[in-house]
């Protein structure tokens, strides 16, 4: 049986990781920063020094709560929980041979990159803009997703980003080249459990919808597929890990009247300029993923449609 330690295992996605354990029957040591302070390099390299894990889990991180418009105002938080953290973690793991997992995010991406006659590709980065959202209903197969090669172009590198965005690809770039680790690149989670983190019950909540383009990922799809990476011993780097595929806003709502709420009509913003006047301080990232780095090492994951459908099926409200 192998031995975790999991960092950030109460969170939202740390949750997940725990029930996934819990199934696999994995033991698994939950640290808690109120329990010993895993933030500081000499209490955890302590700690791994005194107790051999063949994997940790780092589910810890800041991502602003109720939104990432509060890591504007919270950059210390943000870069300390993002950057300063991982890094502490890849060195204390270096040190003792640790092998680890980070959760990153896809959100250090916009747009999609559009394959040209001549087979280039042009990135894309908004692709709402009227004749850009043209092409990808008319040709959506022109429109690939960014691989792990791609270099992030929603981050203080290549900005306009926002604050968590760039703190998520800093995260990523700190800690490229120590030890052995994989950095496991989540895109807004949903699954069937109603809970203000989740995507489909955001989207049910919200006054207004704004409309884009994404790559998802399933909470528990997510959480199976980064165990099976380490658990296949593919080799250690970044792995999007998106349920395949692509959905737009309007699909997912068009879903939830489906399955959910027959009769219940939604509202959308008309666009950019009234979202931002009204909703949202700092630029979003709506971005598609590219999976296939993931299934070429031979790990399963539905299909964007069929997790989607299974998560609407099965949905349960929160007990008020
Ligand atoms: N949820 C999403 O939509 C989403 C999307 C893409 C990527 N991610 C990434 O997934 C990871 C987990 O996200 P989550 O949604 O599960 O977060 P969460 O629910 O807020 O939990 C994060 C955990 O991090 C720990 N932590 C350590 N340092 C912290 C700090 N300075 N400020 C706040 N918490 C700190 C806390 O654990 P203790 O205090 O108990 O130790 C906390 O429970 C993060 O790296 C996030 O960037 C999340």
């Amino acid at each position: 049986m192998p031995r975790i330690l999991i960092l950030g295992g109460a969170g939202y996605i740390g949750s997940a990781f725990l029930d996934e354990f819990r199934r696999r029957e994995w033991p698994c040591r939950v640290l808690r920063r109120s329990d010993a302070d895993y933030t500081r390099f000499p209490v955890l390299l302590d700690l791994l020094r005194g107790e051999r894990f063949d994997l940790l889990v780092n589910c810890a991180g800041y991502t602003g709560k109720p939104n990432v418009d509060a890591c504007e105002l919270a950059r210390a938080d943000t870069l300390l929980g993002n950057v300063t953290l991982p890094l502490t973690i890849a060195h204390a793991c270096a040190e003792t041979g640790t092998p680890w997992g980070h959760i990153s995010s896809g959100c250090i991406f916009s747009g999609a990159k559009m394959r040209q006659p001549d087979g280039s590709h042009r990135v894309e980065r908004d692709l709402m803009e009227p004749a850009i959202r043209e092409q990808v209903e008319s040709a959506p197969e022109r429109f690939e997703g960014f691989t792990e090669t791609d270099e992030p172009n929603f981050s203080f590198r290549n900005g306009p980003c926002s604050f968590y965005s760039g703190s998520k690809a800093l995260g990523e770039e700190a800690i490229a080249g120590i030890g052995s680790h994989y950095v496991w690149r989540l895109r807004i989670p949903f699954d069937e459990l109603d809970n203000s983190r989740n995507y489909l019950s955001k989207v049910q909540r919200y006054p207004r919808v704004y409309d884009n383009v994404n790559s998802i990922s399933h909470r528990g799809d997510f959480v199976r597929a980064a165990l099976d990476l380490w658990n296949q011993r593919a080799p250690f780097g970044t792995y999007n890990i998106v349920n395949p595929g692509r959905i737009t806003t309007r699909q997912v709502v068009e879903r939830i009247q489906a399955r959910l709420s027959p009769g219940r009509s939604f509202e959308f913003w008309r666009n950019d300029t009234e979202f931002y006047a009204t909703a949202a301080k700092t630029p979003r990232s709506n971005c598609i993923l590219d999976a296939s780095k993931l299934l070429a090492a031979g790990v399963k994951i539905r299909p964007v449609d069929e997790a989607l459908d299974d998560a609407l099926q099965h949905w349960r409200p929160e007990k008020s």
